[in-house]
């Protein structure tokens, strides 16, 4: 055993899209720990890498029109920029399309397979037969067996729930051609996992340090009974080909990505140990391993993983599992505007402020981290700026501005050992990854600075030498309060501790140059000049709001208004909900033009009374002066229209307000200030208008 060497990691982005604030969470909490591990001496690594196997990957390589190589390359350097630029240190972030990751991949399978861990059976699955492919779940829609809502997955609704086989979707039809797919039978590769059953039992069961609400999730799955794991994909698949597969299996068959990606970790760990003359097992087998992961893949890291390891000998890592980011209460989403990807983040705010923000928002408690802007700005000026900051920048600028140097300290006892109680207190919270303990006992070492400085009042002291030299050993003392709030944040504020280091010409540019057993009260020195320490929030970037609520409904029914003569009465299906819509349409459209048409409503005007009839959403046209058309979609019932980076607001709105909605018909589709609306993703075409056309 060697306590010193550890490795942490973060769960694998795929190499599929761009680094999100959601991603950040667990990179920045993971890097925290790295660093306090470096801080106090181990000889720890934090490891990664782009997950860069599966379907999706290879599909959207293929939209893309470059090989699925150049494709996962591509975000394989743009993830490390922008992991980089949130002072996220990786010793290694490396790839799981890579000679050690394939070599480790065929010694676990061969490892499982003398063990008697896999089988080979026929199975059937939906195969695209234009595509001549195989479909994954996700890649098969149809209508909803339960709820009978259109366009859900094989999987699960979306709209209801439910979850059910593939096979039972109505009318399904393969995302990639819309063609009807069949059943076809293969034969695949599985991984006997319920052989497994006892020792996972017994894992669980023994492991103090997992956390609760984990262990009772895990303990519910392995009391369900565990099923065997299918491990292999057909062709066209992007991954590691199966050794044999051809023969065994009647075609090549490929390793699902998830059997790769998480000996990934340590592929990653022995590509950093071959260059650096080290050894991987000198940490997989006799130190430590931690892994950090978001809670929707704990499925893979607390059943599948595990069960791997064990066959192949090698210890189970600890784990930690983080909730999900939501952003001003709400779940992530592009269409809602609450979506921020990394380098979107990095335009508008320091990266430090996020990483504190998180740091203060994470303990060891799988539940969600809400990013409010709001909170977040007052997090960032009132506490990172007003307090810590402040007494650092205070400090260290007094000092350097009055003395230049600092040549002695007052001596607090009372103070000094309040101060190295916190410490301690600090140094096991970060041990035990409760992060906002870490920073609320930080912040209380920052009050006992800024009091004390307070009182001391060393600018009114220059009466007389020894009063002189009362305020020159208070300041000394700040000034070390400050030395080792940089050390102990560090972890946290890389760059916030570096800039104090530099003030102090101390070293602390580098990962491991910050130690936790230098922590002092008895530092002498020259002092420079402070660079600013924190950027405060000035103001909060204002989202611009789409105001219009549109809908996608469908005319179940016309009927004549019983008192007007040009206007209609229709039904108009929204999915969940049924609507009554006058609309003024007699001079252009019969009602049998009208019926069974989707098209897009106006949901959040105010609704009104038409001659005796109530209208509680509004059809909308396109009118270029001789032609009028309809809005129509191919989209599921109620969706919602969404226009890049703007949050749809819900909130009702007059028809003076609506009017000053600028919606245009531009090259065949429907946009505001030249942004593409869409429904479900897809873009609103109207071509049988011309150009300009307004929608009203
Ligand atoms: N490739 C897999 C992991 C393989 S590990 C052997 C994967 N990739 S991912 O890109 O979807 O997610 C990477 C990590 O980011 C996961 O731990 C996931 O939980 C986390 N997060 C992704 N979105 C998130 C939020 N919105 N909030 C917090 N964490 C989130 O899963
Ligand atoms: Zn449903």
């Amino acid at each position: 055993m060697d306590p010193q060497k550890i490795v942490v990691t973060a769960a694998l982005p795929y190499a599929n899209g761009s680094i999100h604030i959601g991603h950040l969470l667990e990179y920045i909490q993971g890097d925290i720990f790295a660093r306090f591990l470096k801080l106090i001496g181990k000889d720890a690594l934090y490891i990664c890498a782009s997950d860069m196997h599966g379907t999706p990957i290879q599909v959207n390589a293929k939209k893309a029109g470059i090989d699925p190589e150049e494709f996962v390359e591509m975000y394989w350097q743009e993830h490390q920029k922008d992991i980089a630029s949130f002072l996220v240190h990786f010793d290694n972030f490396y790839k799981t399309h890579s000679p050690e990751n394939k070599e480790l991949a065929e010694l676990f399978f061969s490892t499982l397979k003398q063990k008697g861990l896999i089988s080979l059976k026929e199975i059937e699955q939906m195969y695209d037969e234009e595509a001549k492919q195989f479909l994954p779940d996700r890649f098969v829609k149809g209508k909803c067996p339960k709820c009978k809502a259109e366009d859900q997955y094989g999987d699960v609704c979306e709209s209801c729930g439910a979850a059910y086989n593939t096979s039972d979707l109505i009318n399904p039809y393969s995302v990639l051609t819309k063609s009807k797919p069949v059943l076809k039978k293969s034969n695949h590769y599985f991984f006997k996992l319920s052989k497994m059953s006892r020792q996972l039992q017994r894992w669980i069961k023994s492991h103090p340090l997992l956390q609760p609400e984990m262990v009772n999730f895990v303990q519910q799955w392995l009391d369900e009974g565990l099923q065997d794991w299918c491990i292999s994909r057909d062709a066209p698949y992007f991954g590691f080909e199966i050794p044999n597969s051809k023969e065994e299996a009647g075609a090549p068959k490929y390793f699902y990505v998830w059997l790769d990606a998480p000996i990934g970790y340590i592929s990653s760990t022995k590509n950093y140990c071959d260059a650096n003359g080290k050894s991987w097992d000198d940490y997989w087998k006799k130190g430590d391993v931690y892994h950090v992961l978001g809670k929707d893949i704990t499925y893979f890291h607390f059943l599948f993983w595990p069960a791997m390891l064990m066959a192949m000998d090698i210890p189970i890592p600890r784990l930690t599992v983080h909730g999900f980011i939501t952003v001003n209460g709400q779940k992530m989403s592009k269409s809602r505007g609450t979506f921020f990807t990394a380098q979107e983040f990095l335009e508008k705010f320091d990266p430090e402020a996020l990483r504190f923000y998180y740091a203060s928002h994470l303990d060891r408690k799988v539940i969600d981290v809400d990013l409010n802007f709001t909170e977040f700005q007052a997090v960032v000026n009132n506490v990172l700026m007003g307090n810590l900051g402040n007494f650092c920048y205070r400090t260290l600028t007094f000092a350097q501005k009055n003395y230049g140097e600092i040549t002695k300290t007052a001596a607090e006892p009372q103070l000094v050992s309040e101060l190295e109680k916190l410490f301690v207190e600090i140094k096991q919270n970060y041990q035990d990854m409760d992060f906002k303990t870490a920073v609320k006992n930080i912040m209380k070492a920052a009050d006992i600075g800024n009091a004390y400085f307070q009182k001391a009042e060393p600018w009114k002291k220059k009466e007389n030498e020894a009063e002189k030299e009362e305020a020159r050993a208070a300041v000394g003392f700040c000034v070390n309060i400050a030395r080792n709030l940089a050390i102990i944040c560090s972890p946290i504020l890389p760059e916030f501790s570096r800039k104090i280091f530099s003030s102090l010409n101390q070293t602390g540019r580098s990962e491991t140059s910050f130690r936790w057993v230098d922590l002092s009260f008895h530092w002498k020195g020259r002092i420079e000049e402070v660079q600013k320490l924190v950027e405060k929030i000035e103001e909060l970037p204002q989202r611009e709001n789409f105001s219009l609520s549109i809908k996608a409904g469908q005319i179940v029914e016309v009927k004549n208004h019983p008192n007007a003569d040009s206007l209609y009465l229709m039904q108009v299906d929204f999915g969940s909900q049924k609507k009554q819509v006058v609309a003024g349409l007699k001079k252009y459209f019969t009602s049998e033009q009208l019926q069974g048409k989707k098209a897009l409503f106006l949901m959040n005007l105010k609704p009104v009374k038409i001659r005796g009839e109530k209208s509680e959403a509004m059809t909308l046209v396109a009118d270029d002066g001789q032609i009028l058309a309809l809005l129509e979609v191919d989209a599921p019932l109620g969706s919602q229209v969404s226009v890049d980076g703007l949050a749809v607001s819900e909130a009702e709105i007059g028809f003076d307000e609506f009017q000053k909605v600028n919606l245009v018909v531009e090259k065949g589709r429907v946009v505001y200030k030249s942004k593409v609306l869409k429904a479900a993703g897809k873009e609103i075409a109207v071509t049988s208008v011309k150009d300009g056309a307004k929608i009203g």
